[in-house]
């Protein structure tokens, strides 16, 4: 059943999109009714218990998950990876170290470090990417190989990494071990995703892969973060140069046997020319016969005259290649607060009976009125006293149709066991009041 916003959303698309190539396209005139609504703004973060701090700084995290979508749980364990760091480390300098760790949990709230999972990855520096949970146990982890091995230099080369031969043992606690065998699966070609040397913008992408099943075709796919080429003396956003070095787009491609280590890439799922340079950790959930298709970005990656904020944002089709609208008719699913417009980034939706549950990581927080630009000139111990670095609570959304609502926040990195009866909500107490 589709809310009758739908159709209103669907006539957004009649504006046209930016015609390069991708399906759909997040329109500039779409991303100008970005604005912060009740239903948008996410609570201030407090800082979690200093026992629920873990001992490296965490930020972009994936859960381990099954085929279908839904999280694993593996003899009762929840299982996620994220981007670490040393946690003396300057905030700003993690990229350039950044390393995948697991953590596992058997309540979905204390979380236990079981480390590095890697000894021998590819790239200078390992970023975000997504876990499966094979049907017969094996585990496979896509990730970002970013900058070149062997280069004297950091260096900003991204490629699409899978690693497959990890398992894991409960036998004795909790072991997630390979060894792993790591494959080079996308590279960027060129004329549908952007390559290094083509770029114009103040950065490439291509990153972040996501493995998705769809459940309607049974076909596989791998999303990822990119950019649409854009040769200079093109004609899209009319010719405006200033605009066409915004040009993020969310990356697809298909695993013609299913098997997770074989790729052929196709024309991106959605596209942004003109819009915004970074559309981060694309991924879908799957809801009322809808694909909800999630990006993170930020409030500096928008094209001139565009007011948008470091959020998720969503879309909404009939089929997974379908013609994308953005949720509540801007795309803005779930911001920060305005006096605190850092405090989380990297949000990753995942459903929990009901609702949709979005997972995040505290980023900055006392933070008022800065850029993120600006805290990177900070002394250093004011940069390392707003930092975060661990994972932020759990929002919990209401999603009908093309509209979202933030209705409430679980704890720090509460991630809910399969089946967990969640709390009633501030809404629904008042509403039982009422009768
Ligand atoms: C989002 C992100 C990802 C990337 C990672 C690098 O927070 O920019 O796109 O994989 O951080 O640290």
């Amino acid at each position: 059943m589709v809310d009758p916003t739908w159709d209103m959303a669907k006539e957004s698309l009649g504006e046209g999109h930016s015609g390069t190539g991708a399906r759909a396209g997040w329109t500039h005139k779409q991303a100008e009714r970005i604005e912060r609504t009740d239903d948008t703004v996410a609570p201030i973060v407090y800082p979690p218990a200093t026992e629920q701090i873990p001992e490296v700084h965490i930020w972009d995290t994936w859960f381990l998950r099954n085929r279908d979508g839904t999280l694993a749980e593996v003899d009762g364990y929840r299982v996620c990876f994220s981007l670490t760091a040393p946690s003396d480390l300057l905030p700003g300098k993690r990229h350039d170290v950044a390393t995948i760790r697991c953590f596992y949990s058997d309540d979905g709230r204390t979380w236990h470090n079981a480390g590095p999972v890697f000894e021998d990855a590819l790239g200078q520096r390992q970023w975000a990417g997504s876990a499966l949970y094979d049907d017969d146990g094996s585990v496979y982890l896509f990730y970002t190989a970013a900058g070149e091995d062997g280069a004297d230099d950091l260096t900003y080369t991204q490629r699409i990494v899978g690693a497959e031969g990890g398992s894991i043992d409960t036998t004795d606690g909790f072991e997630l071990s390979g060894p792993w065998t790591h494959h080079e699966l996308l590279t960027p070609d060129g004329e549908r995703y952007e390559r290094e040397d083509q770029s114009r913008g103040m950065i490439y992408t291509f990153r972040d892969p996501w493995f998705f099943e769809d459940p309607e075709t049974g076909e596989t796919w791998l999303l990822f973060e990119a950019n649409t080429p854009v040769p200079e003396g093109s004609d899209v956003c009319g010719g405006d140069d200033a605009l066409q070095e915004f040009n993020g787009s969310v990356g697809i491609a298909r695993s013609p046997t299913g098997d997770p280590l074989e790729w052929e890439l196709e024309d991106p799922l959605l596209d942004a020319v003109g819009v915004n340079q970074e559309l981060e950790r694309p991924h879908i959930v799957y809801r009322d016969g809808l694909y909800y298709l999630f990006i993170s970005s930020h409030l500096h990656t928008f094209a001139p005259g565009l007011e948008g904020f470091d959020a998720l944002y969503g879309f909404v089709a009939e089929d997974l290649r379908g013609e994308y609208v953005p949720l509540n008719e801007s795309g803005l699913v779930a911001t920060n607060p305005e006096n605190a417009p850092f405090q989380s980034y990297s949000w990753m939706a995942f459903p929990h009976g009901e609702e949709v549950l979005v997972q995040s990581f505290f980023n900055y927080y006392d933070f008022d009125g800065e850029t993120l630009d600006e805290i990177a000139h900070l002394p250093e111990s004011e940069q390392m006293r707003r930092f975060g670095g661990s994972l932020g609570p759990t929002l919990r959304l209401d999603v009908e149709g093309s509209r979202t609502h933030i209705i409430g926040t679980l704890g720090h990195w509460h991630i809910p066991l399969a089946g967990e009866t969640l709390p009633p909500t501030d809404r629904e107490l008042i509403r039982r009041g009422k009768q």
